[in-house]
């Protein structure tokens, strides 16, 4: 496993974090096996992984509940990374979806993040928090101003609640006002190789200003594995039916992208390793990219992308892998 240090905090975290949005489960994910979520979890610490990612919104909290049972007695050997700002308790903030039965805001109002972060830390059975992250900016109609939202999060550090502040699908010029209310270590967005728009504005800008990436969706959510064949359905309710957001599952896009996997064969082969692990690598090996978050529903899953973290790819084979995602274009 390669280390990187989460921007200018001294954190070391792993390069492969684990993902857990699937570990909450629900009608998004088509419900999860807690007990097979729990060995993911200790088999991603046992193979270096120290780097986990979480949400209060991944399962109403059943996310950060699963992960507090798992990491008792190991707690020092994490890096625990949560975020605030989706809200469901009341109307406060601003409407976002509604999904699984709950009403859900974009609240970054400080009184909403004061009730969150004791949440979090309860669930998840801790005292503090490494990397705090606002999940998604504020908007209209609430839009607090960031101002208010950094001052909150300064507040946490002083507290020693949290270690560092991170953000999450936030645009350059948001960034750049937080960051003039206190030290940003990291920020978090989609990013893969057939979905390379932060490469125009946000990874060079976090590269220029020594702040850590922590790419989300980056095996596309189980289509850049391999293992999404054209018989694989997905229940309507899933978030993989999303269309918007994943175009590239739809029948008519797919076997564009499976036919770029398959003509990989021979890289698998060079690398002793599986499709999942190649494109863990290749994301990992972008510049700008210091840490790709892997969701994985399964112990075998999250070993192997624990694994990926020590692969480090030729230039000329990750040249090649962004010639060949290039060349699928847009999706239909
Ligand atoms: N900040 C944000 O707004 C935001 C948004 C999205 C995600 N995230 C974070 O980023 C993490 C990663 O994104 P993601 O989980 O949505 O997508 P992802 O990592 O691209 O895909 C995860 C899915 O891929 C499949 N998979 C994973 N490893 C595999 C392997 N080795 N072999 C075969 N299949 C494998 C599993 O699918 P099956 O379920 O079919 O087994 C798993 O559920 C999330 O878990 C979350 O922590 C953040």
């Amino acid at each position: 496993m390669q280390y990187r240090t989460l921007g200018n905090s001294g954190i070391e975290a792993s390069v492969v974090g684990l993902g857990t949005w699937v570990t909450g489960g629900g009608q998004m994910w088509n419900g999860v096996d807690d007990s097979e979520s729990a060995r993911a979890i200790s088999v991603a610490l046992d193979n270096g992984v120290n780097l986990i990612d979480t949400a209060p919104a991944y399962g109403w909290g059943h996310s950060e509940t699963v992960i507090g049972q798992v990491i008792k007695g190991r707690r020092d050997k994490v890096v625990l990374a949560t975020k605030c700002g989706m809200w469901w308790d009341d109307a406060r903030g601003s409407f976002h979806f509604a999904f699984d039965g709950h009403d859900t805001y974009i609240s970054l109002r400080p009184d909403t993040m004061a009730i969150e972060i004791e949440n979090s830390l309860r669930r998840l059975g801790t005292d503090y928090i490494d990397l705090y992250q606002i999940h998604w900016p504020a908007k209209e109609p609430e839009n607090t101003p960031i101002a208010d939202t950094m001052a909150m999060l300064m507040k946490f550090k002083e507290q020693g609640k949290i270690r560092a502040i991170g953000l999450s699908n936030v645009s350059v010029a948001q960034l750049e006002e937080y960051r003039a209310g206190g030290a940003v270590a990291s920020d978090q967005f989609r990013y893969s190789m057939l979905y390379r728009a932060p490469e125009a504005d946000i990874l060079p800008h976090c590269a220029a200003n020594n702040i850590a990436t922590l790419t989300y969706m980056s095996l596309e959510q189980g289509l850049l594995t391999g293992k999404v064949g054209m018989n694989r359905k997905f229940d309507p309710n899933e978030f993989r039916s999303n269309e918007d957001w994943n175009a590239w599952f739809k029948l008519a896009n797919r076997p564009k992208v499976l036919r770029m996997l398959a003509g990989w064969e021979d890289l698998v082969e060079k690398y002793s390793c599986r499709l999942a692990q190649l494109v863990i690598a290749w994301t990992a090996a972008q510049t700008g990219v210091t840490h790709v978050l892997c969701g994985a529903r399964t112990a075998t899953q999250a070993e192997q992308n624990a694994d990926a973290g020590g692969i480090i790819l030729d230039a000329a084979d990750v040249a090649r892998m962004r010639k060949n995602a290039l060349a699928l274009g847009e999706p239909r």
